[in-house]
């Protein structure tokens, strides 16, 4: 079986602890605004989670527009349900819906995930009509700056983790194969998470939780000093942890 990370039962409700967070919100402002939907625009949001983005596109395109959420996970649309929102589950890259279907689409911290990313791809540029664009952000894993006492038993529970993730380093080949799916590359940019001081709420502190939790062939009592560590260090005021996303604004050719 693969060693993928899948979001049911606990990360499920892990990931929606983070959405919850001060920079995430900033970061779905940021996402939208790149996108730039407009009012009665049909979005689809695949891999919607629990389904933050997708309350938040729904706002952006008005009653007379439409935002549907797609995902693999039966906890993460019980999640996005409580929002009220028209949810679909998928069984893997397939979308069910007819070709040019959407004026638009969003996957964020998705295709990192997805094995068959080629298939994905050509799945995305059917549904959006010609002209449409999709706004797709990914993390580099390789860009995590982690503060730590430790930095050999940092190096094990962040390898642990990537060993989840199917790209872990995905937006670095991303430009190449959004064109050889058949997009126009509109724009590209980053978007970096910095949490100097290690709050309770913050992202990174939530991540202490979702990481560790998922870190694949690292004891638990190697996982457990780690955490405390970085919560000592935050006590202390010697904190830092950044990451960077990365957004590419893609269109469909009109042909
Ligand atoms: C890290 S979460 C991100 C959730 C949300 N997009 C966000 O930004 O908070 C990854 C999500 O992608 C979903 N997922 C993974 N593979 C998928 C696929 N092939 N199609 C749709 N959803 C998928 C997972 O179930 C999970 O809900």
């Amino acid at each position: 079986m693969s060693d993928v990370m899948r979001y049911d039962g606990a990360p499920a409700r892990r990931v929606a602890a983070l959405g919850d967070t001060a920079e995430m919100a900033d970061q779905r402002r940021r996402v939208i605004e790149l996108l730039a939907p407009r009012e009665g625009w049909r979005v689809l949001d695949v891999g919607c989670g629990p389904g933050h983005l997708a309350m938040e596109l729904a706002d952006a395109v008005g009653p007379r527009g439409r935002v549907c959420g797609v995902d693999v996970s039966d906890e993460m649309l019980a999640l996005a349900a409580r929002r009220d929102l028209e949810l679909v589950r998928v069984a893997d890259t397939a979308l069910p819906f007819e070709d040019g279907s959407f004026d638009a689409a969003v996957a964020t911290q998705v295709y990192e995930f997805v094995a068959d990313l080629p298939g994905a791809l050509a799945e995305l540029l059917r549904v959006l009509r010609p002209g449409g664009r999709a706004l797709i952000l990914d993390t580099d894993w390789d860009s995590v700056v982690w503060h730590s006492s430790d930095r050999e038993r940092m190096e094990q529970v962040l390898d642990g983790w990537r060993a989840r993730v199917a790209d872990p380093c995905l937006p670095r080949s991303l430009s190449r194969r959004l064109r050889e799916a058949g997009f126009e590359l509109l724009d590209r940019s980053t978007y970096a998470i910095l949490d100097v001081e290690g709050r309770e709420h913050s992202y990174s502190a939530r991540q202490i939780e979702h990481l560790g939790a998922s870190a694949l062939d690292v004891a638990p009592e190697q996982v457990r000093a780690w955490a405390e560590d970085l919560r000592a260090l935050a006590r202390s005021g010697d904190y830092f942890f950044s990451v960077n996303r990365y957004l590419f604004l893609v269109g469909k050719p009109r042909y």
